[in-house]
């Protein structure tokens, strides 16, 4: 493996690319062991930079070079040279002159999967970031945009769907061969690592979308033959997406053809290569007997998303990698926004602040801790992380908060307007919306600069003399490597005062002028905002909708916070302070050791009764009320916990809340599971659903209790289950129970589904999750299943994936073994994927947050890695993991 060295890059370095790349056109022959690539490069000298006479460096990485041609005229070797990851060509024109290249690759050696790889017979490539240097030689970095002509050529039988980026030029057959060819043509300048070219014996699913100004486009989706009744949804949702990037921001497609991919081996979810995206198959495929709910939710986002990077990431790029999530968190932030105007902005709400605080949380909170820019990295594939996406949503989602949704989308626009065809940085985003709001945000640029979650403490006390409330918020930005301290930040804090009765009470700052929204802009490290006019004493409701990516502490008492549960007019409040109540006690019960008295007393029972009162309200959304049953997970606890955490007592004291809840409140539980019954066919809708989140949370509550006759429910639920979600979600819980029921209903669904690779993941993954004193001996009989592979990530992610960030008891386990576990494996699949060995060992990122005992076993495992021969993705995490130097 050629590959880069450790060094690392850092974003004050950055310089204009030397020379630019205006036209390619690529020839591909497909062949298993040596794929040929011809490309012609249209070059010059990049007129704002005084290149002079410079050597021409491009990138390329296991790759043979079989000849190399300038202007026509062959180079001989000594006119170049091929090392670490480059080629030279030491005297170039300084003018515009023509490169051709001729190298080959190996599909079939390709178990990166990054470049041109074989995917069950399919060739497909994967280019982002860093992988089109391993299909030619190019300047393979993003402000590099050149208009492409692809040319591809394979056996008709082997390939007869040859597709790449943008419109379908020509196709035919190759005279006197057995071979074919097709030729593709992308007018819009793109970066080379939105490239992407597809081969293989695939069936198409037809449909098409009229676009606001009335251009036909051809969608297609190409799967596995036989796979095609599995892609409604998908189409569905793609067409639901393109309508609502146009209703809501304007943006319309481009082309004559919008062509989706679905491959079984995939390293990611998907990938938004223009006019072609290619999709792990799991984010396409569903039917009702296959697919859960939660499989239909994602499929429909992460369409959305791909497809919303059209503009934001496709027309519009990045300038380098550090401006990451100047495409990513801002088309998470899109389609967020989709899936909260199709579905329920609460619930989506709920689900966002769920995924941003299970996952960005302990990473701004730990070693590997970086900003959303960061200023530096030693292997770009290590930071498409939670900071990046989710941290970078919500700073997209403050923008549109401080200037409103129109003013929002006015910044967009001129965005699109001043960029369109431009690779740019944040400062140019942050620059439109400033341009049409008219607001300087310096201050606020520090949300992509400085690391860490801020701290944001409140506290209100009230004047029962003067009629006023004063709110007291204080900041403080944690220290994070290499960010010892730290400048306040612009934090928009959204609240209410809500009076005895559960009303609204409305608000008027100190100067008389009322408070819109009740939006405030904390800018100081402490600041007071005063109302007037407040007849008794409110209770506040603090950081509504989640207005910030901020740890909130308040001087709120237990019974202000159940009274939030009750009356909060703001639903993510609403449902954060049963949240908030549940945490206090389940993080009071895992302290020290373990205190299950705290868990089963009688503030236990009173947060029992709110969620009863609540998950019973009709008047509230199904999927909602689901949200409500659901209980803070280990990791949250852990996380709330900060230090000294023991794993067991966690896991102990989160038992025993679940159990004391089924217990007190059994009736609405069973009445909930009753009257929730699906009735008819199978339908996805938000609804239905719902009903089946509120019934599977009920049963999973009533089981908890331990009672037979629960259990006897799930398996009643297992067999009658007509649908994926209600047949998973009975397994999940059946999976808990130590029973002969349990491995009844295991074999059962093995029987059912061992030919179905995404079905039989979840029945890997459910093994893999369930917390028992054996579940590391249970994973390593996984391992060594026949049906699994290290080689399918989808498998390595539905057992070891699973195993490290769904069973915290079992991967904590004092002695070490699953840490063990886990380093072992990523060893073996570093030698082969290191992008996907990298992500595993993420894994290990809040080992300095457990007791000391789990610490130490921790840290001996990761110096054990440390001493070991890595590639530079799993350097860079287990030393950045190790930290200290
Ligand atoms: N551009 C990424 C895919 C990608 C990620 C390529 C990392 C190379 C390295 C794509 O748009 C993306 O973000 N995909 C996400 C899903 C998305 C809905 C957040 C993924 O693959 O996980
Ligand atoms: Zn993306």
């Amino acid at each position: 493996m050629q590959k880069s060295d450790r060094k690392p890059k850092f974003l004050k370095d950055y310089a204009p690319p030397d020379y630019l790349i205006e036209e390619v056109a690529l020839d591909v022959a497909l062949a298993p062991k040596a794929a040929r690539v011809a490309s012609k490069l249209r070059i010059r000298p990049n007129p704002k930079v005084a290149t002079g006479g410079k050597p021409l460096v491009l990138d390329g990485e296991d790759l043979t070079l079989e000849s190399l041609t300038l202007d026509g005229k062959a180079l001989s070797p000594g006119d170049y040279e091929v090392k670490d990851g480059s080629l030279t060509i030491k005297r170039v024109p300084a003018r515009p002159f023509t490169l051709e290249a001729f190298t080959t690759c190996d599909p079939e050696a390709n178990t990166e999967l990054s470049g041109l790889y074989l995917s069950r017979g399919t060739y497909c490539t994967q280019c982002e970031p860093e992988g089109f240097r391993r299909i030619t030689y190019f300047l393979d970095r993003p402000d590099v945009l050149a208009v492409y002509t692809v040319r591809i050529e394979a056996e008709r039988d082997a390939a007869p769907v040859l597709l790449s980026n943008g419109n379908p030029v020509a196709r035919g057959d190759i005279p006197g061969t057995n071979r074919h060819f097709a030729t593709w043509h992308d007018p819009f300048p793109k970066p080379s690592y939105l490239f992407a070219l597809v081969g293989g014996n695939l069936a198409a699913v037809p449909d098409e979308f009229v676009t606001a100004s009335g251009r036909k486009v051809a969608l297609t989706i190409y799967v596995e033959p036989g796979k095609q009744d599995r892609c409604a949804w998908a189409m569905e949702s793609l067409k639901r997406s393109m309508r609502w990037d146009e209703e809501r921001f304007g943006r319309e497609y481009d082309l004559d053809v919008f062509n989706i991919v679905a491959v079984s081996d995939f390293n990611m979810g998907a990938m938004e290569n223009k006019g072609l995206n290619i999709f792990n198959d799991k984010l396409v495929l569903a039917r009702p007997d296959t697919a859960s709910d939660g499989d239909y939710v994602s499929i429909e986002s992460v369409i959305a998303h791909e497809y919303f990077h059209n503009w934001t990431g496709d027309r519009v790029t990045c300038r380098d990698w550090f401006q990451l999530c100047l495409k990513e968190g801002l088309t998470v932030f899109r389609d967020q926004e989709f899936t909260g105007d199709t579905r329920s902005g609460a619930v989506e709400r709920i689900g966002a602040v769920r995924i941003l605080k299970s996952n960005q949380f302990p990473e701004d909170a730990g070693p590997l801790a970086h900003p959303v820019r960061p200023p530096s990295f030693i292997e770009i594939n290590n930071f498409y992380t939670a900071t990046v996406y989710e941290k970078g949503a919500e700073v997209c989602r403050m923008l549109q908060t401080l200037l409103g949704r129109e003013g929002f989308r006015k910044g967009l626009d001129l965005y699109f307007e001043r960029h369109d065809g431009e690779a740019v940085t944040v400062e140019d985003f942050v620059d439109a919306m400033a341009d049409v709001s008219g607001r300087d945000l310096k201050q606020f640029m520090r949300w992509y600069t400085q690391a860490g979650t801020p701290e944001l403490a409140c506290s209100l006390d009230y004047d029962a003399h003067a009629k006023t409330a004063r709110l007291t918020v204080s900041q403080i930005i944690p220290p994070t490597p290499g960010q010892a301290k730290k400048e306040p930040m612009l934090i928009p804090l959204k609240v209410g005062l809500i009076g005895a009765n559960g009303d609204e009470l409305p608000l008027t700052l100190a100067d008389g002028t009322p408070l819109v929204d009740g939006l405030l802009e904390v800018t100081e490290r402490e600041q007071v905002f005063e109302f007037r006019d407040i007849p008794a004493p409110p209770t506040p409701s603090l950081l509504r909708n989640f207005s910030a990516p901020v740890r909130l502490s308040t001087n709120l008492d237990p019974g202000q916070i159940e009274f939030l549960m009750a009356h909060d007019s703001d639903p993510f409040n609403r449902w954060q302070a049963a949240q908030t109540y549940a945490t206090n006690l389940l993080t009071d019960g895992a302290r020290d050791g373990g205190n299950i008295e705290r868990v089963t007393g009688k503030e236990a029972a009173r947060l029992a009764q709110a969620l009863a009162v609540t998950s019973r309200d009709s008047s509230l959304l199904t999927a909602y009320r689901a949200e409500f049953l659901k209980l803070p997970g280990e990791a949250d606890i852990a996380r709330e916990l900060s230090r000294n955490v023991d794993t067991d007592a966690v896991h102990g004291a989160r038992e025993a809340l679940r159990k004391k809840i089924g217990e007190e409140i059994r009736e609405t539980l069973t009445e909930l599971y009753e009257a929730n019954a699906d009735s008819g066919p199978y339908s996805p809708d938000p609804e239905s659903a719902g009903r089946r989140a509120v019934r599977n949370a009920a049963l999973d509550l009533l089981v908890a209790t331990g009672d037979t006759s629960e259990i006897a429910r799930a398996e009643r639920h297992y067999r009658d289950a007509t649908n994926m979600t209600d047949s998973i979600a009975a397994l999940a819980i059946l999976s808990h129970v130590q029973a002969p029921v349990r491995d009844k209903a295991l074999d059962h669904f093995y029987a059912r589904w061992q030919d179905e690779p995404l079905v039989l993941d979840k029945w890997f993954a459910v093994q893999a999750r369930a917390a028992s004193s054996s579940s590391v001996e249970t994973v390593r009989t996984l391992l060594s299943h026949p049906k699994f592979s290290l080689k399918n990530p989808n498998r390595v992610r539905a057992v070891i994936g699973s195993f490290i960030h769904g069973n915290p008891t079992a991967f904590n386990r004092p002695d070490g073994a699953g840490y063990r576990l886990l380093a072992e494996q990523a060893i073996e699949i570093d030698g082969f994927n290191p992008h996907m060995a990298a992500r595993l060992l993420g894994a290990f990122e809040s080992w300095r947050i457990l007791e000391p005992i789990r610490q130490a076993r921790a840290k001996s495992v990761l110096q054990d890695l440390a001493a070991r021969t890595l590639s530079t993705d799993s350097y860079e995490i287990v030393t950045k993991t190790l930290g200290e130097g």
